[in-house]
C-alpha cells in the first residue's frame, strides 16, 4: 500500500454507521466500494457522551483485511489506552488536544510505536491550540461536529480553521493531512476540500447510502 500524502484525497468511511451485527461484511463492503481508510471511532462515555467500542473491535477489523486503520480516540486518557490500540493493529492513532494527557508525550509515543500520529480539535477549539504539536503529527483532525454521535449536521464555522491549518502547513513546510469528520456529504466535502482538507471521514453518507461505491466516488471527486 502506497502511503497517502496530503495531496491525495482520502475517503474514510466511519464504522460507527455500519451494521454492527455483521462488522466484517461491512468492512469488506466499504473496501469494495473504494474506501481508502477505515475510520474507527472509539468513545469512552466520559470524553464524549456516548460509548462505542474499544481495542477488540479494532483488532477484529485488522484481522479481516489490510485496509489502513484510522483510529480516532474520543477518550479522556489516550495515553493510558494507547498500547492496546497499537497492539490491536491501528495504523494511525488520533488523540484529542482537549483530553487529559501530556499531548506532546502521547504523540511521541504513538510515533515511537510505529503508528502515524494524529491530533484532533473539537469545533470550539482554536487552531492555535494545535500549533505547539504540528511538527509531531501526520494528521490534523478538525472536527466538523461536536463529537459523540454520527448523523449530525456539518458545522460550517469550522471552515476558517481548515484554511488556517492549510496556510500554516504551507508557510512552515509541513506535510500533515487535514482530516474532517462529521456531517460529510458530497457538498460539505467539496467545501472542506476547497478550504484545504484532504481526508474525508463519512459515516452515514457512505454506509447508509443506497449505493456505497457511488457515495464514496462522489466524496472523492467533490
Ligand atoms: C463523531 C465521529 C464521526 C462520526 C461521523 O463523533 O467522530 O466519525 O461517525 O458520522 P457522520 O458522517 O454520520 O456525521
Ligand atoms: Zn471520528
Amino acid at each position: 500500500m502506497i502511503p497517502k500524502t496530503f495531496q491525495d484525497r482520502v475517503v474514510a468511511p466511519s464504522l460507527l454507521a455500519a451494521d454492527f451485527s455483521r462488522v466484517r461484511d461491512e468492512v469488506t463492503r466499504a473496501i469494495s466500494a473504494g474506501a481508502d481508510w477505515m475510520h474507527l471511532d472509539v468513545m469512552d462515555g466520559h470524553f464524549v457522551d456516548n460509548i462505542s467500542f474499544g481495542p477488540a473491535m479494532v483488532q477484529t477489523v485488522h484481522e479481516t483485511n489490510d485496509i489502513f486503520l484510522d483510529v480516532h480516540l474520543m477518550i479522556s486518557r489516550p495515553d493510558h489506552f494507547l498500547p492496546r490500540f497499537v497492539a490491536a493493529g491501528a495504523d494511525l492513532i488520533t488523540v484529542h488536544v482537549e483530553a487529559e494527557h501530556d499531548v506532546a508525550e502521547t504523540l511521541r509515543r504513538i510515533r515511537e510505536s510505529g503508528c502515524q500520529a494524529g491530533l484532533a480539535l473539537n469545533p470550539a477549539t482554536p487552531f492555535e491550540a494545535a500549533i505547539p504539536y504540528l511538527s509531531q503529527i501526520d494528521l490534523l483532525l478538525c472536527m466538523t461536529v461536536v463529537p459523540g454521535f454520527g448523523g449530525q449536521a456539518f458545522m460550517a464555522e469550522v471552515l476558517p480553521k481548515i484554511s488556517a491549518a492549510a496556510a500554516y502547513r504551507a508557510e512552515h513546510g509541513l506535510s500533515y493531512h487535514i482530516e474532517v469528520d462529521g456531517g460529510i456529504v458530497t457538498e460539505t466535502a467539496a467545501r472542506c476540500a476547497e478550504a484545504g482538507a484532504n481526508v474525508m471521514v463519512a459515516g452515514s453518507s457512505t454506509f447508509k447510502a443506497p449505493d456505497m461505491a457511488a457515495a464514496v466516488l462522489e466524496i472523492r471527486k467533490a
